[in-house]
């Protein structure tokens, strides 16, 4: 199945994808992580992304949508993927559907991890991931067993650039303008669960897998 989650900056949606990967086997793709990896590479995509991402901006839609597209038709996410940070717009939401209904598919569930401004700015000022693996830490609610480093890959933990107090007061002005308008869009075909995004990231998993299994009954 397709299952986007949908949420602010720091509502928790990397964390949670990688949960369901382990719970519900369903392929992780983050719109967001693999942006950042083209950045890293150095590659045409990662230099024309790389201003849009430090600002806290949308990268624009065509390359998004090109990007994304290619990469949930490779083999491993035919049969379905959590898809993390994307769609982020309508017209990115409306590509997709496109794109599903050309092979028969649809998106079966949009997940809504709803969380306060106050919780978004600690979780994000907090955060420490692994440039190599992704892995997600957070200093206070979820630190690495060996300080600074991954527990998976033992690669050095790094902020993210666009985790500085300016880049994250425009991410939450842009998700505000540009994405909450997709609430409205999936709510009208039904297709929207909220979950309660303010309890541990367990918590928040089991709830997610309740509506999951409530689409697959
Ligand atoms: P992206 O990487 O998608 O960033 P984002 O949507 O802003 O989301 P984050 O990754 O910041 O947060 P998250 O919700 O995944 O939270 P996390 O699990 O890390 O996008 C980055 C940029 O790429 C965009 O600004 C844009 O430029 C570009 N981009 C990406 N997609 C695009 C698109 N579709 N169109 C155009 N441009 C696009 O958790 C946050 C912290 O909280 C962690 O420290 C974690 O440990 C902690 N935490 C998580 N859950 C809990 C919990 N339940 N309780 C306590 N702490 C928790």
């Amino acid at each position: 199945m397709y299952v986007i989650l949908l949420g602010p900056p720091g509502a928790g949606k990397g964390t949670q994808a990688a949960l369901l990967a382990e719970t519900a086997g369903l392929v992780h793709v983050a719109s967001g992580e693999m942006f950042r990896d083209n950045v890293r590479r150095g590659t045409d995509l990662g230099k024309q992304a790389r201003s849009s991402i430090e600002a806290g901006a949308l990268v624009p839609d065509d390359l998004t949508i090109a990007m994304l597209l290619e990469r949930i038709g490779r083999p491993d996410a035919a049969g379905g993927a959590t898809l993390d940070g994307f769609p982020r717009t309508i017209k990115q939401a409306q590509a997709l559907d496109d794109a599903l209904a050309q092979r028969g598919r649809q998106v079966e569930k949009v997940l809504m991890i709803g969380v306060g401004e106050a919780e978004l700015l600690r979780r994000l000022s907090g955060r420490w991931s692994c440039p190599d693996c992704g892995a997600i830490y957070h200093e206070a609610t979820n630190p690495s067993r060996v300080d600074g480093h991954c527990d998976r890959c033992g690669h050095p933990l790094s902020q993210r650039d666009d985790d500085k107090p300016s880049a994250v007061k425009h991410r939450l002005q842009v998700y505000r303008e540009q994405t909450v308008p997709l609430i409205a869009y999936y709510q009208r075909v039904a297709k929207l669960v909220r979950v309660n995004g303010e309890q541990g990231p367990r918590e928040v998993s089991r709830d997610l897998l309740a509506a999951l299994e409530a689409v697959s009954a």
